[in-house]
């Protein structure tokens, strides 16, 4: 009887800290800090894909759209406008979650795992001015990557409707 109370407690422990795990901790790449639970989606990216993969190779595939992120996240942090909104951001996971989220947007192969854009940015109090200055380090970032104007106007209105959920001042 002892022995079958001790193997039901941790049978229903293990399932508790199983459940646990996953609910808190949906999508949790290494060297990441926990984030509060969310249900992961595509939906969550805010934007309907590109068909095709013609937007994908003209932005060079996910090698592209990393360095793409890359640029545009350490212009954003170097850029005395913005710089303190990313002090406290875990930008393992930041860097991670955009990469996806662009990759998917843009039509690659690629599943976005990340919260959604008002789960993201709703306590962050961004104005217009910060949303024009981050438009501004991705375009550096595109031009960088010798992506064609049109192209980039492409994507940037693809991400436009995205504003009304991420500038909530
Ligand atoms: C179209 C514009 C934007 C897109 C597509 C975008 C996308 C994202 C994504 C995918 C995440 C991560 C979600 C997650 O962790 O699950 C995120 C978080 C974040 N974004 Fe944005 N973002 C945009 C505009 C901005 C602007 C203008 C700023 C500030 C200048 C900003 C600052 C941040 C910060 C600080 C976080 C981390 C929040 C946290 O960890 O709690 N974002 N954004």
């Amino acid at each position: 009887m002892i022995g079958r109370s001790l193997f039901m407690a941790v049978l229903v422990g293990s399932v508790l800290a199983a459940g646990a795990a996953v609910a808190q901790d949906p999508a949790h790449g290494p060297g990441e800090e926990a984030v509060d639970a969310y249900a992961v989606a595509d939906a969550n990216a805010g934007a309907t894909p590109f068909t095709g993969t013609a937007m994908f190779e003209a932005f060079h595939g996910r090698a592209g759209i990393d360095r793409m992120v890359d640029s545009m996240l350490d212009g954003a942090k170097a850029d005395p406008r913005t710089a303190g909104i990313f002090v406290a951001t875990d930008m393992v996971r930041l860097r991670r979650t955009l990469k996806e989220q662009f990759c998917y947007v843009l039509g690659g192969d690629c599943g976005y795992t990340g919260r959604s854009m008002v789960d993201a940015h709703d306590d962050l109090g961004l104005q217009p001015a910060d949303m024009g200055a981050l438009i501004e380090h991705l375009q550096n970032a595109m031009d960088a990557e010798n992506i064609p104007f049109r192209t980039q106007n492409r994507f940037l209105a693809r991400l436009a409707p995205m504003r009304r959920d991420i500038v909530t001042r």
